[in-house]
């Protein structure tokens, strides 16, 4: 039987059909600039993470080294190369926030939802990472949930803000 592939969005797709997405992604990219990151994004959003097969896949594709490619992934915090949670929680670490309650934060999350920064709970809910300055420190602490910004966080706000989710 194919191994299903579970995409961000939680749908599950055939492992060879999600080849067959990734490649016309790349052709549909090939020739623009700054391809790689434009494919890299919609490749994890199609297998909904990049481990080391989909590297090789798209470095052959496009022609370049695995190790440019994977140098790409290891760089950007919003790639990754094991599958994510449902949603994705970044606690803020930068100084404004790390000074003002962001380390509480962490410690706040970690406890509550059973898993160190970096992990994914074992419900497959949450990805739980921490990162740096959103741009948000005059409203220092702040941490995202997939998209959304979440200023002025303390732990008594955390639980009303995850019930959400
Ligand atoms: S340091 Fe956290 S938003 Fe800037």
């Amino acid at each position: 039987m194919e191994q299903a592939v579970l995409t961000r969005s939680g749908k599950g797709v055939g492992h060879e059909e999600a080849f067959e997405k990734i490649a016309n992604v790349i052709e549909m990219y090939r020739e623009k600039e700054g391809s790689l990151i434009q494919v890299l994004h919609r490749s994890q959003a199609i297998y909904g993470c990049l481990p080391l097969e989909v590297q090789q896949f798209i470095a052959e594709r496009m022609g370049i080294s695995l190790a440019k490619v994977s140098g790409v992934v290891t760089f950007y915090s919003f790639f990754s190369t094991v599958p994510k949670g449902e949603h994705t929680i970044r606690v803020c670490m930068g100084t404004a926030c790390y000074v003002r309650g962001g380390r509480k934060i962490e410690e706040y999350l970690a406890k509550h939802l059973g898993v160190a920064a970096r992990g994914t709970t074992s419900d497959g809910k949450f990805t739980f990472e921490i990162a740096r300055c959103f741009g948000s420190c005059g409203l220092a602490p702040a941490m995202m949930i997939n998209d959304t910004i979440y200023k002025q966080v303390n732990i008594n706000k955390l639980d009303k803000i995850l019930e959400q989710y």
